[in-house]
């Protein structure tokens, strides 16, 4: 096909601004409304539809775009954009709805993207804290109010949740996810797009998910962000596909693609992943989005030769839209005008866009997520506070309780705060909320002097979170001498975690573990709160420091949820949904590993030539320092010997396991039982352990409950050497206990299917 000068098109598009335009009438239903309109899109409005770009308020890629700038307000007039993310407010955003529906000749409304990641403005914990809570419906309640919130201030897209399986905590992101475990993770998010979208898109007070990062993304070689991920389709399978598979099918709107290569292709225009996969095997009918640039980043991959080569094999893959690119802006109408790309494929991706704003009614009504009244209302509401403040109790994490160290008695005097997370409110909402003022933070020490009640609470902060200078260890010192107890907030910075942010040491940053030497050496009591976004290697401090807690990044309640559990008004409950290693170097490490020929079961105490030519370290042991699912409460469980229904089971029938638990201390506590199967040989070798049931139960003290979990073929099923799907008859081994290492295992037999 011929192509026209640019000019001609711009005097067209003029034209056509100018020539009267009779809107979709509302009684239509969207189907028609839809043709209707693209039938009257010229092809630069319809790229335009699959223009997404980031407003004025922060950037979260290389590049900048100003909202406010005229060049933003003449796209939205011109019809060049789809949507603006990273935006809020709900006057502002009513603003841009009105230039985009009354100024731009279709009157198309904008989607409002934002990485409403764990909270808007009542910040929640980060999303690896979460996790750790196992409690999905309080998973859901958390994301169901920052949907409430977000919507209220303009916000109709949520580009979240990020459900990559992590194995590698040098992953900056794993901050992001839900861990290691394809179960758990799936299950997570699930809660997640429950609670963003509710029971209907169309409700003003949800937003729409947009689960991510397709696919892999969390396998990056060596942990470094962005990195190629190479892996088996069986692995991807059963591994990295499953929480997508659950989020979609809880009705997730739309997808975003990772920026890796998978397999040798970049997965923004992965045929294999976004069409076998995504559309062909899952049928999925929403939106898919790219990440930022990472349709024009294929040609540094060295799989695109051009950006307009990049538009184009992203567009045919299915990648619908492009975020911050701007590749399909600039590209795509003459790709299809020159014939090298089929109209139908824009069209079909227009559509799709489409399609989502008539869910979210921006078509009957633009503004509808712009109330100011509600907006006021909802932030930061004294409900949604309490809901941050359960969510951040239940995110943590008892460590380590040596001689019952914690909780701190009612009778401590003299407590002293030690520590660069100490006082400090910056660092408490952690990666990914950039809509929620640190100033709203409840700090450690404000927490810890609000429960001290009458006890004397001193801080020195000792060292900063990453410098060497130990300038305030003296200080420090003394302040420890003068205590009765040592409480030190130690761990990660909010941006050592998070995109960008891999480390190759996961230690605490800095000088922070001189400073705990220090203190240590003062003899005095010492409770760690150790604040990250991943796994950290924490073996100094388990082998010398009696309490430790995982206190992640807690968001707004930091203070208040920590103290809380520091003085036992709520016992910890939390559960590790990664292991932690003893030395970065064991990564990537996860529970769900398979065995080798030679694997390594011992403690290094048998003579070398029986552990020479085995699976292992020389200098570190195998196994993880915390298991996958470990916790400690202020309580102890005690575990029955576990039965089964039967020893055998066909294909139709269901296994039934039983186990008794008791709380056998002198307080209420919540315990999640645990229950992992092995699957002894498989077509393709299975993992030692896989999580495939949890309850998390509360008991109060000295009560004993039966806990029955039921497991049938489905629950048995992987992808075989043949890449079906299903369970193969055989032996396996069903595994109960409150962690991942410490369980009780029955034998049990798979007769047929
Ligand atoms: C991140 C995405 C995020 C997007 C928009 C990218 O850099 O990888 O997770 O949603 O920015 O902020």
């Amino acid at each position: 096909m011929k192509r026209f000068p640019l000019s001609v098109f711009a005097l067209g598009l003029l034209l056509f601004t100018f020539t009267s335009f009779t809107p979709p009438q509302k009684k239509d239903p969207p189907e028609k409304r839809i043709e209707d309109l693209l039938a009257k899109m010229t092809l630069e409005e319809k790229v335009g539809q699959l223009n997404f770009v980031v407003g004025d308020l922060f950037n979260t890629g290389p590049t900048v775009r100003t909202a406010q700038s005229d060049k933003f307000n003449e796209a939205i007039k011109n019809g060049q954009i789809t949507g603006i993310f990273n935006i809020h407010g709900a006057e502002y955003i009513g603003k841009l709805q009105r230039m985009a529906v009354k100024e731009s000749r279709l009157g198309i409304p904008l989607l409002i993207g934002a990485d409403i990641i764990h909270g808007f403005k009542t910040i929640f914990p980060i999303p690896l804290g979460e996790s750790a809570s196992w409690d999905l419906a309080a998973i859901e309640n958390g994301a169901r109010v920052a949907a409430l919130e977000s919507s209220a201030g303009g916000i109709n897209l949520t580009f979240a949740p990020m459900v990559d399986i992590t194995r590698d905590s040098r992953w900056g992101r794993t901050a992001e996810g839900a861990g290691e475990d394809p179960y758990l993770g799936s299950l997570i998010a699930a809660a997640r797009v429950k609670g963003f979208q509710g029971k209907d898109l169309a409700d003003p007070r949800t937003i729409a998910a947009c689960v991510k990062h397709f696919v892999a993304y969390g396998a990056a070689e060596a942990g470094r962000d962005y990195n190629t991920t190479d892996m088996s389709e069986y692995l991807l399978r059963d591994v990295y596909l499953p929480p997508f598979k659950a989020a979609l099918d809880a009705g997730s709107a739309t997808l975003m693609t990772s920026f890796n290569e998978l397999n040798g292709v970049p997965a923004t225009g992965n045929m294999f992943i976004l069409q076998q996969i995504l559309r062909k095997e899952w049928g999925f009918t929403g939106t898919v989005i790219s990440d930022w640039q990472n349709i024009t980043e294929m040609v540094q991959h060295g799989y695109s030769k051009d950006h307009a080569q990049a538009a184009e094999q992203a567009l045919q893959a299915g990648t619908d839209v492009d975020m911050m690119g701007e590749a399909y802006l600039k590209f795509v109408p003459g790709l299809v005008r020159s014939g090298k790309l089929d109209q139908k494929i824009l069209d079909e991706s227009v559509r799709r866009v489409l399609w989502l704003k008539f869910k979210l009614g921006l078509f009957d009504n633009p503004y509808r997520y712009s109330d100011s009244k509600r907006e006021k209302r909802e932030i930061r509401s004294r409900e949604n506070l309490a809901v941050a403040f359960d969510m951040a109790r239940k995110s943590i994490v008892l460590l380590k309780n040596q001689g019952n160290a914690l909780p701190l008695s009612a009778s401590t005097k003299k407590i002293a705060v030690i520590g660069p997370l100490g006082n400090n409110k910056a660092d408490m909402n952690g990666t990914w909320s950039f809509f929620g003022e640190e100033q709203h933070a409840v700090s450690f020490l404000e927490g810890i002097r609000k429960y001290a009640k009458g006890a004397q609470v001193t801080f020195a902060q000792g060292c900063d979170l990453y410098s060497n200078s130990t300038a305030g260890f003296a200080e420090a010192v003394t302040a420890a001498r003068n205590a009765d107890v040592v409480i030190m907030a130690l761990g990660e910075s909010a941006v050592m975690n998070g995109e960008g942010a891999s480390r190759a040491d996961i230690g605490l940053p800095g000088v922070q573990l001189d400073l705990v030497k220090e203190i240590h050496k003062t003899g005095k009591p010492i409770v760690a709160l150790v604040s990250s976004g991943r796994a950290l290697e924490l073996t100094w401090l388990d082998q010398h420091i009696p309490a430790i807690l995982a206190t992640w990044s807690l968001g707004s309640e930091a203070g208040n949820a920590a103290a809380s559990v520091l003085w036992g008004e709520y016992n910890p409950a939390g559960k590790l949904p990664l292991s932690f290693p003893r030395h970065v170097g064991q990564l990537p490490l996860y529970y769900n590993h398979k065995n080798t020929g030679r694997m390594y079961e011992g403690d290094h105490s048998e003579p070398g030539s029986e552990r020479v030519y085995k699976s292992r370290y020389r200098d570190v042991p195998n196994t993880p320092l915390y298991p996958f699912g470990y916790g400690l409460s202020y309580t102890t469980f005690a575990y029955g010997a576990p039965t089964l229904s039967k020893s055998s089971i066909t294909g139709a029938e269901t296994l039934t396991v039983t186990v008794e638990v008791t709380n056998t201390g002198k307080v209420p506590g919540e315990e999640v039982v645990q229950l992992y199967i092995q699957d002894l040989v498989g077509s393709t070798a299975r993992p030692v352990k896989q999580l495939k049931k949890f309850q998390k139960l509360a008991f109060a003290p000295g009560e004993k409950k039966t806990v029955t979990f039921t497991l049938n073929a489905a629950d048995l099923a992987f992808w075989r050497q043949d890449m079906t799907f299903g369970a193969e008859p055989g032996d396996f081994k069903v595994m109960v206990g409150g962690n991942s290492r410490d369980v009780q295992a029955l034998p049990f037999t798979l007769t047929s299917l």
